[in-house]
């Protein structure tokens, strides 16, 4: 995907010219249409129609729709999982996580997309996904279940940008970098730090 292509003018950011209530993010159901959704790599959208509502019914991923009110479009989805990392040893003690655990409890951002043409519009809606992903969590953390990370699979065969753009947003490389298939790379956030 090309960054910069847009047409309509300097993009507004999302976070602060965005009207309060005039998105809402909320969990994708069975009522909600989103074939015009849009995002520039296929599969997501895809995925989107195809999966996401049986991945909810099978309890594989939870996703939320971040969906402007006055028109019932989707801006932007991510799919939630829970997830459970690999750290090295240094890792640990980057974290100040003295455990003898292999596996440190994480949520995954398993699937993030934003529709292109709110992409033409706002700048920094990919961001406002990875942070309420991270109030999930915390939340998540107060109230039922312990998640220390935020988790991804930067998918770098659609797009190499990505990694720049989770590192952007406070995201580091696992030691244990990739996936078996070597077209995603592995990163975390620390929730608390
Ligand atoms: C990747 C994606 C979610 C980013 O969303 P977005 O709303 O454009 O991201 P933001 O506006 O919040 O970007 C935050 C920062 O990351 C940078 N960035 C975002 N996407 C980037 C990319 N693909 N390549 C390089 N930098 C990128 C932005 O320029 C911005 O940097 P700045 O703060 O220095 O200006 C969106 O482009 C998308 O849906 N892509 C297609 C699906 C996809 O690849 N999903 C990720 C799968 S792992």
């Amino acid at each position: 995907m090309q960054r910069g292509t847009f047409g309509a003018g300097p993009r507004k950011e999302f976070a602060k010219t965005s009207r309060p209530g005039e998105f809402k993010l909320e969990p994708f159901t069975p009522q909600k249409s989103c074939s015009g959704f849009q995002c520039a790599v296929a599969e997501y959208n895809d995925y989107l129609v195809n999966d996401a509502l049986r991945s909810m019914h099978d309890h594989i991923a939870l996703t939320w729709l971040l969906t402007e009110r006055s028109t019932g479009k989707i801006a932007a989805y991510m799919s939630l999982i829970m997830d459970a990392i690999k750290l090295s040893f240094t890792e640990k003690e980057l974290h100040n996580l003295n455990y003898p655990f292999k596996t440190i409890p994480a949520m995954k951002i398993a699937k993030l997309a934003v529709d292109r043409s709110f992409s033409e519009k706002y700048k920094g809606i990919g961001t406002f996904m990875i942070d309420s992903a991270e109030h999930l969590a915390w939340a998540c953390n107060t109230a039922y279940c312990a998640a220390r990370f935020l988790t991804v699979d930067a998918d770098i065969e659609h797009d190499e940008g990505v990694l720049a753009f989770y590192e952007k947003n406070g995201f580091i490389l696992n030691s244990e970098l990739f996936n078996k298939n070597r077209k995603t790379i592995c990163m975390r956030k620390d929730l608390y730090c």
